[in-house]
This record gives C-alpha cells, sequence and structure tokens, in this order.
C-alpha cells in the first residue's frame, strides 16, 4: 500500500461525473451516475459493492470495451493526461496492455487456448514496440519467475489449458506487467481460484505493486480484501459512489448506513458466535432502468424516511479530509446508529 492519504497533485487518472447508459429492450438503463475519482501513481483504489452496482461496466468504459449498446458520458476522463473517452479505437489500443492494462476474474477472458504462453506474452510487449522477440522473451522469463511460476523459460512452451486456475491468472498478471503499465485495473482477479490461492495471488498483486510503483483499481465485492490491500475505497451502490475514503478512515468511521451494512456481513465484524449467522442486508439492489429518484438504497435503510425519496439525486458530503458520503442524514446521526449497531451508546 502507499502513503497517500492526502490527494496526489497529478493523478494517474482523473474521473469526473462518468455516466454509463444501455439501451434494453425494456428501456435505458443507468448503469453508473455520476462518478467520480482520481487515482494517485502508486495507490491502490479500491471499488467495492454488491453485484450489478456498475464496478465493472465503469472500468469497461474507461478501456473502451463497452458493450454496443451501451454510451459513456463524463466531464472528462483523464488517464496520463489524456481524455480516453474521446479517443478512436486505434488510439486505445496502442494504450491498452501497455501504460493501462486489466485482469479480468477469468484468466480465459485475456489468454487464447490456440496459443502459448511465451507467444502471447511476447506479442503484446513487441506489438507496444517495447522491444525486439528476443527481448520480450527475457522480459516474460523474468516476470513468469516474478510471480513465482518455476521452470519459466520452458514454461513458456506452455498452453493455457496445460496450466491450473492459479497459475494462469499469474500468467495473466505477468502479461499484464510486461510493458510497465502506470495503472491496472484489476476486476475480481481472484474470485475464480480457491481461497489459499486467492490470497497468495493478491499478496503477489500488492508485492509488485510496491516494487513496480504502479497504480491498480481494485475492484471486488470482498470488503475484507479492500481492507487488507487498498489504500483508498469507494462504495458503489446502484451505480453511485456513496462513500469514499481513505482504507483504514472508512473501518474506523463507516458512515453511510450502506457500507454500515456491508462492513457487518464481514465475518470478523459479525456475530461473536462463530455459529451464529452473520447479518445480512435485508432487500435487493433496485432496478436501474429509468430515472432514478432519491436515494437508491431507500427501500433497504433502517434510517430512510420521507425525504430519501424526494430530489434528483442525492449529493456527496464531506466529512473530514477525503471521505465523503451520499445522504441526507448528518455525521452525527449516522455515527450514533453504528455504535448502536454495537450496543454502545448512542
Ligand atoms: N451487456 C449488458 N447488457 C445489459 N445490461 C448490462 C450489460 N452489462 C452490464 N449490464 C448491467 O449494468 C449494470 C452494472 O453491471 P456491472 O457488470 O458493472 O456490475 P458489477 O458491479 O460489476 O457486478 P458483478 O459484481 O456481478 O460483476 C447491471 O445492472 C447489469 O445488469
Ligand atoms: S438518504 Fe435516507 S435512505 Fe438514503 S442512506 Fe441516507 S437515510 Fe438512508
Ligand atoms: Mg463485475
Amino acid at each position: 500500500m502507499a502513503d497517500t492519504t492526502d490527494a496526489c497533485r497529478e493523478p494517474i487518472l482523473s474521473v469526473r461525473n462518468l455516466d454509463v447508459t444501455l439501451k434494453t429492450a425494456i428501456g435505458e438503463l443507468h448503469a453508473t451516475r455520476g462518478i467520480s475519482y482520481d487515482i494517485c501513481p502508486g495507490e491502490t483504489f479500491a471499488i467495492v459493492g454488491e453485484s450489478g452496482c456498475g464496478k465493472s461496466i465503469s472500468s469497461m468504459a474507461l478501456m473502451g470495451l463497452l458493450p454496443r449498446i451501451a454510451r459513456a458520458r463524463a466531464d472528462h476522463c483523464l488517464f496520463d493526461g489524456q481524455e480516453i473517452l474521446s479517443l478512436s479505437r486505434r488510439q486505445l489500443s496502442k494504450i491498452r496492455g501497455n501504460t493501462l492494462s486489466m485482469i479480468f476474474q477469468d484468466p480465459m477472458t485475456s489468454l487464447n487456448p490456440v496459443y502459448t504462453i511465451g507467444d502471447q506474452l511476447t506479442e503484446v510487449f513487441v506489438r507496444h514496440g517495447k522491444g525486439t522477440r528476443a527481448q520480450a522473451r527475457d522480459r516474460a522469463v523474468f516476470l513468469l519467475e516474478r510471480v513465482g511460476i518455476k521452470n519459466a523459460a520452458e514454461r513458456l512452451n506452455a498452453y493455457p489449458h496445460q496450466l491450473s486456475g492459479g497459475l494462469r491468472q499469474r500468467v495473466v498478471i505477468a502479461m499484464a506487467m510486461m510493458c510497465s503499465p502506470k495503472l491496472i485495473i484489476a476486476d475480481e482477479p481472484t474470485t475464480a481460484l480457491d481461497v489459499t490461492v486467492q490470497m497468495r495471488t493478491l499478496a503477489l498483486l500488492s508485492e509488485l505493486q510496491k516494487e513496480f510503483g504502479l497504480a491498480i483499481i481494485l475492484i471486488t465485492h470482498d470488503l475484507g480484501v479492500v481492507a487488507s490491500l487498498s489504500d483508498r475505497v469507494a462504495v458503489m451502490y446502484a451505480g453511485q459512489i456513496v462513500e469514499t475514503a481513505p482504507t483504514a478512515q472508512l473501518f474506523a468511521d463507516p458512515t453511510h448506513p450502506y457500507t454500515q451494512g456491508l462492513i457487518r456481513c464481514i465475518p470478523s465484524y459479525g456475530e461473536p458466535h462463530p455459529d451464529a449467522e452473520l447479518p445480512t442486508i435485508p432487500g435487493m439492489v433496485p432496478s436501474l432502468i429509468g430515472r432514478q429518484k432519491g436515494c437508491a438504497f431507500r427501500n433497504r435503510c433502517p434510517l430512510a424516511f420521507a425525504d430519501c425519496a424526494e430530489g434528483d439525486t442525492i449529493a456527496l458530503r464531506e466529512t473530514h479530509g477525503e471521505h465523503a458520503y451520499r445522504c441526507l442524514r448528518p455525521h452525527d446521526a449516522l455515527m450514533a446508529h453504528w455504535r448502536g449497531l454495537h450496543g454502545e451508546p448512542a
């Protein structure tokens, strides 16, 4: 983790008011609304939230990988000083896999089953003009060794299906690093792996980040992963960021009722008895079709009141430092509610 409690002056990525909409048979789906954040060089920024809240689609927009039915609009999305939403496919292909890489949940999304690992690792390096095929091979061996793959030079001749899921994901991490990116977007990079391999792979990603000074956007539904790996976090709900803070602060001072609910669902924060059921957040994420009114969390919120259904949207309010939350209730009332959940005096 980087020491990035203060906002950096020159973010590697600056996103302002990103809206992604999709044209569906039953109407316009507002997948993200007004997403804004800055990522500093060398930091890990986690995006967390339940399934369908817009974590992936907001990142796909940045990579120019949206489905045809989707449109992205923003005040700006500056990557390395360049407005990426207005780039052509050709211009984007020069950035993707080069200064901006992505690691997907399923390694087979990135690996082609009919080419060897070596072909695929070297191809990305040569295509981006980073050097010769021989230099690409040296770097591939170096990175495969670095991600813990033994006999790396021999492994270059292997096909993806000859490796385990954990090894394939390590290859994908090495591939994402081939061109020394400035930012890696890792979308649920370990969800498909078993628990012990997951932890090893995440630890590896974190080591590489420190060693090479790259920034990471870590997309996950797992707040436990967020707690151990990220510098700052954005909690998403129904297409919006509902709370954002330095990670330590979010856990010390979870303010939005949705964040509070998510944190209570982490085993270590849940019921003290190991056999007892963990608390869950009752209810479901609302439909994202059509214009949203008021607070999207109101049908699940224990603190909802009449005003929560009014207005176009709820504004983000700052508490202190870089901590902000999207709720009509004042900070004191929300913290009193959090303390009350733990049986402490409000
Ligand atoms: N190709 C598509 N066609 C229609 N709707 C889509 C498409 N891709 C995404 N969506 C919708 O956009 C919204 C945001 O989806 P997104 O994939 O970003 O969610 P997510 O937060 O990444 O969820 P998960 O944790 O399950 O990966 C969801 O309502 C989803 O159904
Ligand atoms: S705005 Fe209202 S419904 Fe939304 S989180 Fe705050 S109290 Fe709950
Ligand atoms: Mg996703």
